[in-house]
């Protein structure tokens, strides 16, 4: 992989303090970048930031606090970066979770789609003037091999009326690819790109959440026995940010730093356009 000089670069990453969001926050600061960082804890957040000083003493680092399932977080958060930065080379959208039991955040959203997609949604929507400022700048988000399995649930996107866990979980990654899609298409002919990936089964605190006793066996297990380490969960957010070869392209789903076939849902321009539509409108976004 021939990597590009990342020293100069800022790299704004969500989720940071944990799993595969930490373990691309140290790598590509040891690369060069200054990272801004997203926590939800500051204790962890500023813990993290220190790691990052350590790895590098040169970089800007910096640390936005909030929880992402809040889109007035989000939105502060934004506004907190834009009013400190002009440019920005690297957003990774990383936070993420599953929740087995429905919950609603305080602005009355479900938990995993507020999180897992609509804080993408709003996060790149309030970035993009500054990303646009920027040569070549690139959106990652972090998807899931689950997006294979997931469908678009029209008539209950919140999963008000019969919630499961696992669908709200596939239905959010799907949507990461809808969304990565979506936008790399309506950025043609700019230098920025947006592209969506799989980390791999990774061994981090996914699922340690868990409500249920079983399913907390069963991630464990499946951690223990079958998950590969965090620094390898983090290679193809890594590859995606700073990889020479990743640049120009866009509007892909990558696995193992390869493009890979994603659910054909997610290239249905008709889904893709509801799906914008509809996260406009729930995110209190005027039509663009
Ligand atoms: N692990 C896997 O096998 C796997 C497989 C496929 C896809 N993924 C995806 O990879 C991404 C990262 O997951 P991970 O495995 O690294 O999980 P993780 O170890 O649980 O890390 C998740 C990160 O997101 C942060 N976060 C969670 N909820 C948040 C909220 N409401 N507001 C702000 N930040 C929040 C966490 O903060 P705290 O440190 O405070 O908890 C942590 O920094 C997710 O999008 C997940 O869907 C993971």
């Amino acid at each position: 992989m021939t990597q590009l000089t990342m020293a100069g670069k800022t790299v704004l990453i969500t989720g940071a303090t944990n799993g595969i969001g930490l373990e691309t926050a140290l790598e590509l600061a040891s690369q060069g970048a200054s990272i801004a960082l997203t926590a939800r804890n500051r204790n962890k957040g500023e813990a993290t930031l220190e790691q990052l000083r350590q790895i590098n003493a040169n970089g800007k680092h910096e640390l936005y606090l909030g929880d992402l399932s809040l889109m007035a977080d989000v939105r502060r958060i934004a506004q907190e970066f834009k009013s400190k930065h002009n440019t920005l080379d690297v957003l990774i959208n990383n936070a993420g979770g599953t929740f087995d039991r429905r919950q609603t955040t305080s602005e009355g959203l479900e938990y995993t789609f507020a999180l897992n997609h609509l804080s993408y949604f709003l996060l790149s929507h309030l970035l993009l003037d500054t990303l646009k400022a920027t040569a070549n700048a690139r959106i990652i988000n972090v998807s899931s091999s689950a997006q294979a399995y997931g469908k678009i649930n029209w008539d209950d996107l919140q999963y008000a009326r019969s919630y499961s866990g696992m669908g709200a979980y596939f239905q959010s990654k799907l949507m990461n690819v809808l969304f990565s899609n979506a936008l790399a298409r309506r950025l043609q002919g700019s230098s920025i790109t947006v592209n969506a990936l799989h980390p791999g089964v990774v061994n981090t605190g996914f699922g340690d959440n868990s409500a249920s006793p079983l399913l907390r066996i069963v991630y464990s297990l499946g951690k223990r026995f079958a998950a590969i380490s965090s620094s390898d969960g983090a290679k193809t957010s890594i590859y995606l940010a700073s990889s020479a070869d990743a640049a120009g392209i866009s509007g892909k789903y990558f696995e193992k730093q390869k493009v890979k076939a994603n659910n054909p849902i997610a290239n249905d321009l008709e889904a893709q356009e509801r799906l914008w539509a509809l996260s406009l409108q729930i995110a209190g976004l005027n039509a663009k």
